[in-house]
């Protein structure tokens, strides 16, 4: 069994899960202080997991119905992500491992994402495409095995500026909807016609790479010529045409991705995953199920942030053993070209 921490933005996560990838407990306490500023403030982040780790740990043990003295081997989200809220997980997690001699698995964010997907009970076996989209980054990336060493994972194509998330964000904070915007976005949506404007969908951009800050001025031009009285009264509309151009943004590199993949000349015979808080748009995941019609979704709580996927990756990383990674730190960029 291994106990998983994950603190790299503003969720305070932790989650037992078994070697088989079944999940015990996942436990997620969302901060829920950063709305009032309109984005995460990283000093505010670290404090709150200072306060909550230590509960969010025992209430993820008290829910698997096992203690540390159970435990094999305890995961940490080493980076990316706010280095000081990072590395209040990273020295609980030594702090925890040290207390009872455990092994520590230091575990990358994004490999963590992707492996949602190997988890129990709908475990998806590589190879695989993914479309990774959350509030801190979009990538598009064959999967070749379980691991995260060189060649497991081959990036395709990434965001050159916004991730999806923040395109969201960004978006829903022009129409006068809260932090984080995306879910509001997509519910405001609802009532409009995405084909209301004609919002740029990176069509220029080089190989399997998105932009998404033509559409975001493009979005803020708009609203600008309506005036604010008629930008008001399309709301519905502009949020509807903006998550369209987001939508169609990914789905286009998506399909490309497939056809290359999946060897050339339209093939869609590549299996494809989805992770990241993106991946809870009902629109996207329509769009690209049209394209893979038995696309895996991860449930929404293994999209979005979470300690049962650095578990579920940890897995599949060497452990260091006690004492050897006392002196472990976090990083705040990620150290791979991924
Ligand atoms: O994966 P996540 O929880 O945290 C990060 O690692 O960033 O993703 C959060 C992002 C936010 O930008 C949020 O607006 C977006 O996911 N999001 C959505 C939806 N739900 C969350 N975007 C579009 N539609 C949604 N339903
Ligand atoms: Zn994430």
């Amino acid at each position: 069994m291994i106990l998983a921490l994950e603190t790299s933005c503003d969720d305070t996560c932790a989650a037992v899960v078994t070697a088989d990838g079944v999940i015990r407990s996942n436990v997620i306490s969302s901060q829920g202080v950063h709305d009032r500023y309109g984005g995460v403030v990283p000093e505010v982040a670290s404090r709150h997991h200072l306060e909550l780790t230590g509960a969010v740990v025992e209430d993820a043990l008290a829910r698997a119905g096992t203690t540390l003295g159970e435990v094999d081997a305890i995961a940490v989200t080493q980076g990316p992500g706010l280095v000081g809220a990072l590395l209040v997980g990273v020295a609980t997690a030594k702090a925890l491992a040290a207390a009872y001699a455990l092994p520590l698995v230091p575990v990358d964010h994004l490999h963590g994402h992707v492996a949602a997907s190997f988890l129990a009970p709908d475990p998806l076996e590589p190879p695989f495409l993914i479309l990774i989209a959350s509030g801190g980054h979009t990538l598009l990336a064959r999967v070749n095995d379980h691991g995260w060493s060189e060649g497991s994972i081959e990036l395709l194509g990434r965001t050159l500026d916004d991730a999806a998330g923040e395109a969201f964000d960004k978006g829903a904070r022009l129409l006068g909807l809260g932090y984080p915007g995306g879910a509001a976005l997509e519910r405001l949506a609802r009532d409009g016609d995405p084909h209301a404007f004609a919002f740029p969908s990176g069509a220029k951009v080089p190989r399997l790479d998105v932009s998404f800050s033509g559409l975001k001025t493009a979005l803020l031009y708009k609203v600008r010529d309506l005036g604010e009285e008629e930008a008001d009264r399309r709301r519905a509309d502009l949020a509807a045409s903006f998550q369209h151009a987001i939508v169609e943004t990914l789905a286009r590199r998506v399909e490309q991705a497939l056809a290359r993949e999946g060897g050339g000349s339209g093939s869609r015979s590549e299996r494809l995953s989805i992770g990241g808080g993106v991946a809870a748009n009902g629109p996207l995941r329509e769009r690209l199920a049209q394209l893979v019609p038995d696309l895996h979704v991860p449930a929404r709580e293994l999209c979005t942030d979470n300690a049962a996927m650095i578990a579920s990756a940890a897995r599949y990383v060497a452990p260091l053993p006690f004492p050897s990674y006392l002196g472990l730190d976090a990083y705040a960029t990620g150290e791979r070209a991924l």
